[in-house]
């Protein structure tokens, strides 16, 4: 699974990061690093459930299986 990350819509909101540390890394001012996420295996629901915690829909999450979900 990965994240597609519109990094330019974060607001350092941080919900990603404070629900899944391990799956979201934040940049040293608080806004989501610039580059798209590839989710280790085990943390997929971890990171369903950070990338719609979002208030900013940054993430657009990629099933295996090529389904987009979230996002614009
Ligand atoms: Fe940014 Fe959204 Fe996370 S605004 S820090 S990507 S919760």
């Amino acid at each position: 699974m990965k994240l597609k990350v519109n990094w330019e819509k974060c607001q350092g909101n941080a919900r990603c990061w404070s629900t899944a540390p391990h799956v979201f890394k934040l940049d040293d001012e608080g806004y989501i690093e610039h580059h798209d996420i590839e989710v280790p295996e085990g943390a997929e629901d971890d990171a369903r459930r950070g990338a719609g915690l979002c208030p900013e829909r940054v993430f657009t999450v990629i099933e295996e299986s090529g389904k987009e979900l979230g996002g614009e």
